[in-house]
């Protein structure tokens, strides 16, 4: 399970958690602001994190109402906000009630749990008619079976070893397919594959030391699994982290959708 192989008490998952933010606010802000949401909008945010998404939603709507739910809310960074509270919470359990949210964000969750399709259409439940759902999940798809051999082996070995605990780091591609299957509407979905260079100060560079630091906590369980030999780790590890190179990452798909005025 998620909470047992990447758990908040790692002593790299702040710093890590820290460049996830860095590497995909900019989308994630810039899908929110498509949506015009009314300034006292009611939003929840499932498997906050750090709390970047809730903490900016907060500040830059002071009239609207922020809930930053997680499974375990010790990485969510210090604030004073008045208008964000935080509810711990497992989404598979959950009871996210009828008809709440104007807007529901979930970023890098909804891959790492078995039940996700059951939990989009809970998700879909919670919204106000008309509220909106934004959603970042992986797609290792195009990685995958991308035109360089070396890369293109050590992403699928690693789809594998994600795959093995019914992680699902292609469900982003499903994405728009699913949103419409359980009704909701106005969907746009973008597939955006960061360019992964280890060198100053860019949601390029987050994303590289995001991943620099995943496959770093991760290694053991991928080698000793048989997932991969430990030299293929140390090469892809090189790629990662050289200052030098400019290599395409994994994609993730940045959807937004709403529950319909009117459900069907
Ligand atoms: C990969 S992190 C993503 C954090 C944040 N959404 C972001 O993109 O910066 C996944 C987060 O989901 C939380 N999480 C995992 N399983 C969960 C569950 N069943 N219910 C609620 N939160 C969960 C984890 O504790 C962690 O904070």
């Amino acid at each position: 399970m998620y909470e047992d192989l990447l758990p908040h008490t790692l002593p790299s998952e702040t710093k890590r958690l820290d460049q996830m933010g860095r590497a995909h606010d900019p989308d994630t802000q810039a899908a929110i602001r498509r949506l015009n949401l009314p300034s006292a909008s009611t939003c929840l945010d499932i498997g906050t994190g750090r709390g970047s998404v809730a903490i900016w939603l907060a500040q830059t709507m002071p009239d609207a109402k922020i809930v930053a739910g997680d499974l375990d809310l010790s990485s969510v960074r210090q604030n004073d906000l008045p208008n964000l509270k935080l509810a711990k919470m497992d989404v598979r359990t959950e009871d996210l009630g009828e008809g709440l949210y104007d807007l529901v964000h979930c970023r890098a969750v909804l891959c790492f749990l078995p039940t996700r399709t059951e939990i989009l259409d809970r998700i879909r439940r919670a919204l106000k008619p008309g509220g909106a759902f934004v959603v970042t999940e992986m797609d290792f798809g195009p990685i995958a079976s991308g035109p360089s051999r070396f890369w293109a082996s050590f992403w699928t070995a690693y789809l594998e070893n994600a795959a093995a605990q019914d992680w699902d780091f292609e469900f982003g591609g499903q994405l728009p397919r699913l949103l419409a299957g359980l009704g909701f509407a106005e969907i746009d979905a973008r597939y955006v594959q960061p360019i992964l260079n280890h060198a100053g100060d860019t949601p390029g560079a987050a994303e590289a030391e995001t991943w620099s630091l995943t496959l770093a906590t991760l290694a053991s369980k991928l080698i000793d699994n048989g997932h991969m030999p430990e030299s293929m780790l140390r090469e892809a590890l090189e790629i990662i982290r050289n200052p030098n190179a400019w290599t395409a990452g994994p994609g993730f798909m940045v959807a937004t959708a709403r529950r319909p005025t009117q459900d069907a």
